[in-house]
């Protein structure tokens, strides 16, 4: 009999006995799943946690202030915030390719982690921790889709399967590799993680980096993120957040289309609205969003965000069409 408390005294038992008396960092994304790890592992090992937030540059509005507050103030737990966004815009620099994006970021998310270690090691001094564990709140259904679970072929490399480089300077420790996502968000509950982390939306490791199609530039992103925050905020405000599993904001970089605004002609961008409903991401339907609902997201983007001037819906299920584009 699986119990959440169970699953929860089993975990922590068994990052006690991976980690012994040694020092981890935790790679924290704003997401429930890491957020979730490194609850855990604080559970087990308490201060010798660390934990790192990575700023990319991919996140949408608001993300980093979210994890600052709302994830220390839970937890207690030591927060370093590294401001790595034009590492990460160079290195997707001139890149479309959606498992080369996702590589690159995954790749450079570790470099980065293992600078932020070394620094804490350079800061502990010579005689102080070592860091040498890597807790990472990968899912069963990231192994799975990653090709890492048995006879699955790889559809996508999640950042944080997928895409590690073989010689990572850590040991990992992936305490929920065996759960989905609802079993992680019960388990979140019980170690008094508050609501607004167990029940948020996910959102994926490389963020709006594959949210973009096309390359990733800044001034894309400042358009992604614009109209993203729109969406959130009138999903939010209808109510609906319980209801959808996420829906993300895709801009077609590369398309453009004739729209007239006001009494001129305009050659923007669309933006793709992916609403949809899931149990665990594993397959998922197109929700029926209410079309008021649907209007004034239109209105308010197309007003509010100068280079989109046309919002589509996807009406795709998954399968045939995955949750995100990239
Ligand atoms: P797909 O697009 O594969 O997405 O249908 C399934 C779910 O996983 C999220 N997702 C990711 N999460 N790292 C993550 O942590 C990733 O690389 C990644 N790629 C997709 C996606 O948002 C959806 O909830």
């Amino acid at each position: 009999q699986w119990t959440t408390a169970s699953i929860v005294d089993e975990q922590v038992a068994r990052i006690r006995e991976q980690i012994g008396d040694g020092h981890a960092i935790c790679a924290l994304s704003g997401g429930v799943d890491s957020a979730v790890a490194g609850a855990l592992v604080q559970r087990a090992i308490g201060d010798r946690l660390t934990c790192v937030f990575v700023d990319h540059g991919l996140l949408r509005a608001g993300e980093r202030a979210q994890v600052e507050r709302d994830f220390v103030a839970a937890t207690g737990v030591r927060l370093v915030t590294v401001d790595a966004r034009e590492r990460f815009l160079s290195a997707l620099a001139g890149v479309t390719d959606p498992e080369e994006k996702r590589k690159i970021i995954g790749r450079e998310f570790i470099r980065v982690f293992e600078q932020a270690a070394r620094d804490l090691q350079a800061e502990a001094g010579e005689h102080g921790q070592h860091y040498d564990y890597l807790v990472q709140g990968t899912l069963y259904p990231d192994v799975v889709e990653s090709g890492g679970g048995t006879g699955a072929a790889n559809i996508k490399s999640h950042h944080n399967v997928g895409g590690l480089p073989e010689d990572l300077d850590f040991e990992l420790v992936e305490p929920l590799r065996a759960l989905f996502k609802d079993e992680v968000r019960r388990v979140g509950t019980e170690l008094g993680l508050p609501e607004t982390i167990v029940h948020r939306q996910p959102f994926p490791g490389p963020g709006l980096g594959i949210r973009i199609i096309g390359e990733v530039t800044a001034q894309r992103l400042e358009v992604l993120r614009a109209a993203d925050a729109i969406a959130r905020e009138e999903l939010t405000a209808a109510g609906l957040d319980r209801d959808i599993w996420q829906c993300p904001v895709v801009l077609l970089a590369d398309v453009r289309s004739v729209g007239v605004q006001g009494d001129g002609r305009t050659y923007g961008h669309p933006v793709v609205l992916r609403p949809v409903s899931s149990e665990d991401a594993m397959t998922a339907d197109w929700t029926r969003l209410p079309y008021d609902v649907l209007e004034r997201i239109s209105t308010r983007i197309t007003n509010e965000v100068a280079e989109v001037n046309r919002v589509v819906l996807d009406v795709t299920s998954k399968p045939p069409g995955t949750i995100e584009w990239e």
